[in-house]
């Protein structure tokens, strides 16, 4: 029997040819369509991608008039921008300039077993990129030999659009032999990462991925002497620290501070603990306001998200160990001395109440539009196969919501977690700012994220500035999750895409 995703790949988009038979009953065609267009996602039924009527009275919202919305194929826009024109100042030299080649290849993983799987440049994680805020950051891409071809997508950074890497949104699949030039400018400095967006549950999974750090554009901010990255990655069952299968140490002088920035680029959470005090200075490139010492709870980092945790080093001859994952450790002091494992707390702490309140620059009470992204399975049929597939406002990929915003909106999102599952959440593009979980209002710093856990049950009220014009995923990041259909999209209006899905390029961006 074929797996969901391949029956997902073979189903009719036909939007054109999709009837709703009404609320949340849904008949597809049987006809194998192939190649479709983001464009037409959603098409016919955009309204019902607003929060409703009920949405808008309990944000005190007016902007968010479905009408401006429906049937926005694009084409009734009279200014309409193509993807590939949002690009960083293409008049501007590069200030890092680096070449990356994908291979699909066997992985070598020091301390465990190889692999089959990618590498860039050679390795997985690929080399680690760095640059300083400001900097313009120039990237030549290379598929020496992915057969499905490849794309590289930045996560976490506000790229501008054409430089987003979503195969069959923002460019072709880079084919075997091909190139493709990233260029953004890295305006919030921070920890993030970067990997392929082209059949991306097999190629993240299979190691076609890397960090990448964005330093401070003045290091006046002292907030650690020192600082390493503990990229985690499981390959084929094996949890790694920066791609081995083994614990680090830092080499620290007593009283030292170490930024240790955690990168889950796992299908996961990934937990971080320690028997000693630590700070959570960052969550997915934002500082947090005022962090103050975390003892005896655990940090809980979703699938696709970073956190940049501070460690104090201990006395001389002595090490602290950070648990990072669940399986690794990372030991901070003297490179002799180890520390015993600590069990993981059961105790998490919680980041909606974390860190001190500062005032935001825009006025989420004030939003021109509020958006619900409800999420949920049933049985279903796609393709006249039936499963249990995941729902986005009661409807099945591809006929989910296609949240239409306009350059400038103050945009509220309700996300709601109906589905039985941890799904974390990833809008490209944006960051946006937890307002709310389950009705409790956030208390603490404010909590910027690009990659949310939504666990069974909870809600959460999140809002970002539509800053940033394009085409944007808004999926889970859980691959195989998105694969199955948890994936829908924020959409500029005038702003339409030139690639297709599937065709002859073969993009499948999941
Ligand atoms: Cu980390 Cu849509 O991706
Ligand atoms: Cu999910």
């Amino acid at each position: 029997m074929p797996s969901r995703r391949e029956l997902l790949r073979g189903v009719a988009i036909g939007v054109a040819v999709t009837t709703a038979l009404g609320a949340g009953a849904l008949a597809w065609s049987s006809t194998l369509l192939g190649e479709y267009s983001v464009m037409a996602m959603g098409e016919g039924h955009s309204g019902d991608g607003y929060a409703g009527h009920d949405g808008h009275a309990e944000h005190g919202t007016s902007g968010a008039d479905p009408s401006a919305a429906s049937g926005s194929t694009g084409a009734v826009n009279v200014n309409e921008v193509d993807v590939t024109s949002l690009t960083a100042d293409p008049e501007r030299p590069a200030d890092v300039r680096v070449e990356l080649v994908a291979r699909q290849d066997t992985v070598d993983v020091p301390g465990g077993r190889a692999i089959e799987g990618y590498t860039v440049n050679g390795t997985s994680p690929g080399p680690e990129l760095r640059a300083r805020q400001g900097d313009l950051v120039e990237v030549t891409f290379v598929n020496e030999s992915v057969t499905d071809g490849a794309t590289l997508h930045w996560h976490g950074i506000d790229v501008p659009n054409a430089a987003d890497g979503v195969a069959g949104i923002t460019q072709d699949a880079v084919p075997v032999g091909g190139r493709h030039v990233y260029r953004f400018e890295a305006t919030d400095a921070g920890t993030y990462w970067y990997h392929s967006h082209q059949v991306s549950h097999e190629q993240v999974e299979g190691g076609l991925l890397g960090a990448i750090v964005i330093e401070p554009a003045s290091p006046t901010d002292a907030a650690a002497d020192l600082e390493a990255t503990a990229l985690l990655h499981v390959y084929g069952g094996q949890h790694t620290l920066n791609g081995r299968v083994s614990d680090e140490h830092v080499d620290a002088a007593p009283g030292a501070t170490v930024r240790v920035r955690v990168i889950n680029t796992d299908q996961g959470t990934a937990a971080v603990w320690s028997a000693a005090p630590f700070r959570v200075l960052a969550t997915d490139g934002h500082d947090v306001n005022e962090p103050t010492d975390v003892d005896g709870q655990r940090l809980l980092i979703p699938a696709g998200g970073r956190a940049d945790v501070a460690v104090q080093a201990p006395p001389e001859g002595d090490a602290v160990r950070l648990h990072v994952g669940g399986a690794r450790s990372i030991l901070i002091g003297d490179p002799e001395a180890s520390a015993p494992p600590t069990p993981q707390p059961a105790e998490t702490l919680d980041l909606l109440a974390y860190g001190t309140p500062t005032p935001l620059s825009f006025d989420p009470a004030s939003a021109d539009r509020s958006f619900d992204y409800v999420i949920a399975r049933r049985f279903g049929l796609i393709d006249g196969r039936p499963g249990n597939f995941w729902t986005i406002n009661g409807r099945m990929f591809p006929d989910v919501p296609m949240f239409h915003v306009r350059e400038g909106d103050v945009v509220v999102m309700r996300i709601v977690n109906d589905s039985g599952d941890v799904h974390p959440m990833h809008l490209h593009g944006h960051h946006v700012v937890v307002l709310s979980r389950d009705g409790d209002a956030a208390s603490g710093s404010p909590w910027w994220v690009d990659s949310l856990d939504l666990h069974p049950g909870e809600s959460y009220e999140i809002a970002f500035v539509a800053d940033n014009p394009g085409i944007w995923s808004d999926h889970c990041h859980t691959l195989a999750h998105a694969v199955d259909g948890l994936v829908a999209h924020l959409m500029y209006e005038g702003v339409s895409t030139p690639f297709t899905i599937n065709g002859a390029a073969g993009n499948r961006p999941e």
